[in-house]
């Protein structure tokens, strides 16, 4: 009795002592991998840039990466929002970084932190603030003693933040990795010696800041040690660093691609993501990023040029709203699982390469008898094939890779998606899914710009003008007054036809003749130069030319921006006017109304796919810029992208011949009860009107799995094997979602795709099996055996369940 209290005692003092001391975690790495505590790590990592969308869904985020089998979250630093002015920094809202690591912390994540301080990142500027820009004698990245200087003190500035918040891991937080510079690589050789040995100073500069965690460098092969050189690109299983002593690591792979305005959507498909995944870790590889995990939105400026568009999605496994991307998301997640069971074996032993016909090969690592990793790979992109290995055959699809665990049962195949598939919102489901409401009925009230240089701030000068040297990025815009004489008699009322011809850098300009517009001129994403040719017509005497040369991506400025129209302040000023007849198809204005805020937490967005190119703002904080009239080239895309064979960025593309963007995120914590003030700068011409307040009130998934597909992943066990070996469907609905309905079930050969399934030769309709299982859950699982779920027809042997099922938000 005394004894077992005494023990009681002794164990509490334990833990009270062990919960108060603060947990050191050791980063070094060898040549295999990251050791963390001593222990070499396999490690799955995922893009998430704070400030791309807004703090009070970073958790959500984490929670979603941590479960879908995720160890670390990766981010660059902005520089040029957290020093905007020199000398004074800023670190609120979604630019709090400390809370950011420490929310990533909290999920149990680790954190590789990208300090650079160059980003690129399709960001505003790469990163740079734009006062570096006019420091005398600067140059940028390469050994200029101005700009070194700069790079110094803010790199300093980062880790000494991360450092006093006890951040880096070996003070109990969890970066346990932190990049200096960015792709340098690719663009030293333009620099010559100078770039070489400015690749030598920011690697010592680095090493000097004593993070004690490792630091790497992206696509930089000439990276000096103790730096990692990483690997980025949509595959990087033949990436070898640089020294023996150093790790295989991927910090950019790509999960689809960025959107630009003018062009259609890209994705990836899931099957050649895992596939590229799968490969990176067969052939040594111990640690992975996906570029994005979640890509979100660029609010207000923050796009980067030219003509990046406002979403960031990227075709990431989390959308821009935060709602898992399936199959992209579950399927990824069987594959971490997978890759999770070999871990041992992958960074303890080395691989032997098996050659097991044309373009077939495996992958062992055999650590022991009892630990024992295989991958077989078929990276043909035409054939599949079935191959002998250790005395047994396997099927492998062609571009797939097997994962074995115990060098004998197939656990994963990456091109065999088991797990639960998404309908797009904009598909067939769009009424069902979305709460569209017009905006029209709301009191709209309007301010028209004025034409040409409007205020006190003009100056002269000959010839066009680096505009990033005038508006110093504080506005996308810059005026140009000019006049024409005509001095020839012309009759009274009559003009005289001429042609305007101007030549531009990028990126789009509107032009006026004696106050109207005469024509709209824009480059691209590619190349944001343009010429703008028109025939105007001029009367006798003096006429006015402006030309408003306007940045996408970076007098000054327009009259309303000056005034702050799209403020709050200003929602209830007289300066706007109100009436009936509300002006559409209007260059340079600006359109001012109210809306109520949709109950619910379900994601809202706005509809601009009325409006012409401008930006908006909701109770103002901009939700971005929109460019709704560019169309996307009407060819080029593919639907049903084929994903064997090399990837792309412009192999699979959806929406041709339509806008890049209609929908703008507007984010829940921007909106307040009741009314919420919305304004919206149109600079070309559009039809507010048209524009709706949409809220995600559904949301259409599917399931399909065959008799002889696998059990899933997370039913393995290493010493017992599948617990069991009945395939299962699995559906879930978003946290605070529920099954409200099922569309489809069917048992035997059904046909079509998710949104459209029907049913095939061989079918039960098992509905009410399904309803009883599913209805009303936020997530259910039915086991696809004919035991379950009857059988049809017995002579078919490859039975499949397909189900579509509607999920709602528990009101
Ligand atoms: C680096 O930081 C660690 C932990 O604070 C400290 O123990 C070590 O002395 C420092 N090293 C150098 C070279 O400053
Ligand atoms: C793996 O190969 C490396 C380099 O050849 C060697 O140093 C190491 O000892 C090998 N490891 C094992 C477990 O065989
Ligand atoms: C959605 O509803 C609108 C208006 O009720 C209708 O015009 C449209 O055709 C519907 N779209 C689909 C895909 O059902
Ligand atoms: C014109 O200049 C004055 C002072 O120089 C300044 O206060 C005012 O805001 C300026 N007005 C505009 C429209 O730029
Ligand atoms: C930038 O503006 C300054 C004057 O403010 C001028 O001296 C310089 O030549 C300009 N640079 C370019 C590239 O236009
Ligand atoms: C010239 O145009 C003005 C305004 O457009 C019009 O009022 C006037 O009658 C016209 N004069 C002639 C001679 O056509
Ligand atoms: C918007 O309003 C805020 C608060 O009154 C003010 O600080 C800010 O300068 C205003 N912005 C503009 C562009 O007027
Ligand atoms: C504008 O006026 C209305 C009615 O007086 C008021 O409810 C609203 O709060 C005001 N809006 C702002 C932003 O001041
Ligand atoms: C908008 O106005 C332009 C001329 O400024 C015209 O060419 C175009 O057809 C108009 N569009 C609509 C939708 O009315
Ligand atoms: C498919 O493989 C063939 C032969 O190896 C190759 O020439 C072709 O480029 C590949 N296609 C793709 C899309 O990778």
């Amino acid at each position: 009795m005394n004894l077992s209290r005494t023990l009681f005692i002794v164990f509490l003092l334990f833990e009270g002592n062990f919960c108060q001391r603060v947990v050191s975690t050791s980063v070094i790495y060898d040549s295999k991998a990251l050791v963390i505590d001593g222990k070499r790590r396999i490690l799955q990592s995922g893009s998430v840039h704070y400030p791309r969308t807004t703090p009070e869904v970073w958790p959500e985020i984490f929670r979603k990466a941590k479960e879908g089998g995720l160890d670390v979250i990766e981010t660059y630093v902005f520089w040029n929002y957290h020093e905007p002015v020199r000398g004074e920094y800023y670190f609120r809202g979604r630019f709090d970084l400390v809370r950011f690591v420490k929310e990533v912390k909290q999920a149990g994540l680790f954190v590789h932190l990208r300090i650079g301080p160059y980003a690129c990142a399709e960001w505003n500027y790469g990163g740079f603030p734009i006062w570096l820009h006019f420091i005398p004698g600067i140059q940028f990245r390469t050994t200029n003693n101005i700009f070194k200087k700069e790079m110094e003190l803010f790199l300093s500035k980062i880790v000494n933040l991360m450092k006093d918040e006890n951040l880096f891991a070996t003070q109990g937080g969890p970066i346990i990795l932190a990049q200096v510079e960015n792709e340098y690589g690719n663009v030293e050789w333009a620099y010559g010696i100078g770039g070489q040995l400015y690749i030598k100073w920011a690697a010592e500069t680095a090493v000097g800041l004593n993070t004690t965690v490792p630091w790497v460098m992206c696509a930089q092969e000439d990276a000096p040690d103790p730096i990692i050189n990483t690997c980025n690109g949509f595959y990087c299983d033949l990436f070898t660093p640089n020294s023996p002593s150093k790790p295989k690591m991927w910090t950019e792979n790509y999960v689809g691609w960025f959107l630009a305005f003018g062009y259609a959507v890209p994705f990836r498909p899931v099957e050649d993501l895992a596939f590229a995944v799968a490969r990176f870790f067969e052939t040594g590889g111990t640690f992975q990023n996906y570029y994005m995990y979640f890509g979100g939105t660029n609010f207000g400026r923050t796009a980067g040029g030219p003509l990046i568009a406002t979403s960031y999605d990227y075709d990431a496994p989390i959308n821009e709203y935060g709602f898992v991307n399936q199959p992209k998301w579950g399927h990824l997640r069987d594959l971490h699982i997978a890759i999770r069971h070999c871990e041992e074996p992958l960074v303890n032993a080395n691989a032997t390469q098996i050659f097991l016909g044309k373009n077939l090969e495996a992958h062992v690592y055999h650590k022991s008898s009892k630990e024992c990793a295989a991958f077989l790979a078929n990276y043909g992109n035409f054939s599949d094939a079935t191959v002998l290995f250790k005395g047994n055959s396997y099927f492998l699809p062609a571009w797939s890779v097997s994962i074995l665990p115990d060098c004998k049962n197939v656990i994963f195949n990456t091109a065999k998606v088991v797990s639960q598939t998404n309908l797009d919102n904009d598909a067939l489901t769009w009424n069902i899914t979305m709460h569209e409401s017009l905006l029209s009925s709301s009191p709209w009230s309007w301010y028209k710009e004025k034409v040409g240089i409007w205020g006190n701030n003009s100056f002269q000068a000959s010839g066009l003008l680096e505009q990033i040297n005038i508006t110093k990025d504080t506005s996308d815009f810059l005026w140009y007054t000019t006049s024409i004489n005509v001095n020839e008699k012309i009759k009274k009322n009559q003009t005289k036809e001429a042609g305007l011809l101007i030549g531009s850098l990028g990126h789009a300009s509107l032009l006026f003749v004696n106050e109207r517009l005469v024509g709209f001129g824009y480059g691209n994403h590619d190349d944001a130069s343009f010429m703008l040719s028109v025939k105007v017509n001029l009367h006798s005497g003096s006429n006015r030319i402006d030309v408003l040369s306007m940045m996408v991506g970076l007098q000054v400025g327009l009259e309303g921006e000056f005034l702050g129209l799209e403020n709050l302040t200003l929602a209830n000023s007289s300066i706007w006017t109100k009436g009936s007849a509300m002006p559409n198809n209007q260059s340079l204005i600006w359109y001012k109304t109210v809306f109520l805020a949709p109950e619910g937490k379900a994601p809202v967005s706005l509809n601009l796919a009325s409006m012409g190119k401008g930006q908006a703002w909701v109770n103002g904080q901009s939700i971005g810029r929109y460019w709704s009239s560019y169309l996307s080239p009407s060819t080029g895309c593919s639907e049903s992208c084929d994903y064997r064979g090399t990837y792309d960025a412009s192999k699979c593309l959806k929406k041709c011949g339509q806008p890049a963007q209609i929908l703008y995120h507007v984010p829940r914590s921007w909106l307040q009860p009741g009314e919420n003030l919305l304004v919206i700068h149109e600079e070309i011409g559009g039809d507010p009107l048209k524009i709706s307040l949409l809220t995600q009130n559904g949301q259409v998934i599917c399931g399909r799995v065959s008799e002889d597909d696998l059990p899933p992943t997370d039913t393995w066990e290493p010493s017992v094997g599948f617990v069991s070996t009945i395939p299962e469907l699995r559906l879930a609905c978003e946290p605070g979602w529920y099954i409200a309905s099922i569309h489809f079930a069917s048992f035997g050969t059904p046909e079509g795709k998710c949104g459209a399934f029907i049913p095939g030769s061989c079918h039960t309709n098992v509905l009410s099996i399904v309803q009883k299982i599913c209805f009303g859950k936020q997530r259910c699982s039915i086991s696809v055996s004919e035991a379950k779920l009857g059988d049809p027809c017995p002579d078919v042997m490859k039975k499949s369940l397909a189900v579509e099922a509607l999920c709602r938000a528990l009101e």
